[in-house]
């Protein structure tokens, strides 16, 4: 079954290495803001969920290894050596300043060398093209030793150009090195220009699968992809490993994106705040497969995952807490091995600690139940059973609930609260309007109180409400007849993505506005910003500027 990845509590701390990594580059002025952004996902997952590893003791000699061969993602890769525990995250802001162990590329660690070093980093990468060869190295080594220890190597499709990666590659299946596992970010952009264009890499799948390497392709900002594939790579018997993750240079700060002039530049420093807005804004988009005519569930998840939908909203009712019943844990069971979106279970039952691991059992990722169903004690009790199956613990609140007081001493415990903006029980139902002041004092309470968790809004959600709810607060937006009931599924998740692209331009360019650097965000942000110039009223703005 593999490990299980506390869904929401990844991709926050994925989150927050960004966000640390674009701070440490823009006071820096310099660094590569590019591949710290394509890699975040493959490295959070491999140190937040996968590897054996151990920040106190660096030298563990069970530990894994990760070769980050790609030297140049090192404040990306710096970021998640801090957010793991290995120094503390503050010292990034010395990054690349003189005296700092933090330089523009990873130095191998020793105790000697503790000075121009952080604990955690196996090799020192700079010239590239050779992390593979040493990972070869170690896997032998480790293997003629009889231990278990495993290897990650993370490589680039540009670094791909090195003859080097190649005799590696040959070596390692020659060796049969089953315990090694590269890992290529491939986000197609090298330098100052388009891989493809530079020195073609593709067809990139049967290249590796030539050289007599198990090949597993996969979205690399997906971190259940990422996971999956992880488990897989664990239980190839006498061949390395490639997965080969499609990522995209830039990924989370929209005019980085894909532009290869972001590979090594960094941002002005006076940005840096809309750049954290940004990254701390990213949204979910969770269909909700009760709505809408045909029951076929397995056909709705189908849908959504080709529509691009981040989630799949599963909602649970017992026919008691709601005048409704839908269907129960066994149902859930079925659907498991359609896809690997993260499901998100909001259980509607009443007494639902003595139903918890039937849910546990159906790998829900996200479950929530209702404050209305359960006591302090009942509610411990069902977070610490997810939380040590590795789910994430939610709850809901109907429309007349408030945020309970026993809640608040278990916040750290939360992933999510789903604040419902219908009365439960069916779809296809109209947004309580009141429900959006409640979203933003929810909101502004919970943070308060040191909340890091998501924001849910569940209930009426559509391309007309939307805006509001994000400007409320909420981050996950399940969404059941504005998708299955639109007729088309794609066009509606778009749409509904749209919506949160204008919220979130329309508060980033009211924060320009505030800290006074507003013609030169438009001028950076221009491209982003021309689909979106008529809605938030900017055309002849945009088209002013020289
Ligand atoms: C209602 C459910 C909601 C509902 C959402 O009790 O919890 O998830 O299915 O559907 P829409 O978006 O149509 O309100
Ligand atoms: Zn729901």
């Amino acid at each position: 079954m593999g490990f299980r990845m506390r869904y929401l509590d990844l991709k926050r701390k994925i989150c927050s290495v960004r966000m640390l990594a674009i701070q440490g580059i823009a006071e820096a002025g310099s660094g590569h803001p590019g591949a710290s952004f394509s890699a975040a996902e493959l490295m959070g997952v491999l140190y937040f969920r996968k590897m054996n590893h151990s920040p106190t003791k660096p030298d563990w000699s069970e530990r894994d290894y990760f070769i980050n061969s790609k030297g140049h993602s090192a404040p990306g890769f710096f970021a998640t050596l801090a957010i793991a525990g290995y120094f503390p995250p503050t010292e990034m802001k010395t990054l690349r300043k003189l005296g700092s162990r933090l330089q523009g590329h990873p130095v191998r660690y020793t105790q000697k060398e503790n000075r121009q070093s952080v604990p955690g980093t196996e090799f020192s990468g700079g010239s590239e093209g050779i992390g593979l060869s040493v990972s070869i190295g170690i896997a032998l080594a480790n293997r003629l030793d009889g231990k278990k220890n495993r290897v990650y190597t993370l490589i680039g499709d540009g670094e791909s150009n090195e003859g080097q990666i190649w005799e590696a590659a040959m070596a390692a299946a020659k060796f049969k090195l089953h315990n090694l596992v590269a890992i290529l970010d491939r986000n197609r952009i090298q330098q100052d220009g388009f891989t493809e264009d530079i020195m073609p890499l593709d067809p990139t799948r049967d290249k590796w699968s030539a050289f007599n390497w198990n090949v597993i392709e996969i979205g690399g900002h997906n971190v259940e992809q990422i996971i999956d594939a992880l488990n897989k790579a664990s239980e190839a018997k006498d061949s390395p490993t490639i997965i080969i993750a499609n990522t995209v240079k830039g990924n989370g700060i929209k005019h980085m994106t894909n532009n290869p002039q972001w590979h090594g530049k960094a941002p002005p420093r006076e940005h840096t705040p809309l750049l954290l807005e940004e990254l701390r804004s990213e949204c979910l988009i969770a269909p909700s497969i009760i709505a809408g005519q045909q029951e076929n569930y397995e056909e709705k998840i189908r849908s959504a995952e080709r529509g691009g939908a981040d989630i799949i909203h599963l909602d649970i009712m017992d026919g008691r807490f709601v005048p409704n019943t839908t269907f129960y844990s066994d149902t859930i069971k079925q659907l498991r091995h359609i896809t690997t979106l993260p499901f998100d279970a909001h259980l509607m039952i009443e007494n639902p600690l003595a139903h918890i691991q039937d849910y546990i059992d159906a790998r829900c990722d996200i479950v929530s139940v209702h404050a209305e169903t359960c006591s302090e004690s009942e509610f411990a009790q069902i977070t610490h059973r997810l939380l040590s199956n590795g789910i994430s613990p939610g709850i809901a609140l109907n429309p007349s609930t408030d945020v309970p007081n026993w809640l608040f001493p278990h916040l750290q415990d939360v992933d999510v609260v789903l604040i419902m903006s219908v009365n439960p029980g069916f779809a296809g139902q109209k947004f309580i309007p009141e429900v959006l002041s409640k979203i933003r004092l929810i909101n502004q309470k919970l943070r308060e109180h040191g909340f890091l968790g998501y924001i849910e809004a569940d209930g009426g959600i559509d391309a007309t409400m939307l805006q509001a709810v994000y400007e409320a607060g909420a981050r996950i937006f399940v969404a059941g007849n504005a998708v299955y009931g639109s007729g088309d599924i794609h066009g509606a998740i778009i749409q509904l993505r749209y919506k949160v692209n204008v919220a979130l331009e329309r508060k980033l360019l009211e924060q320009a506005n505030t800290i006074g650097i507003r013609h030169d965000w438009l001028k950076t942000r221009k491209h982003i910003l021309i689909p979106l110039a008529n809605e938030l009223g900017i055309e002849e703005e945009l088209h002013a500027l020289k």
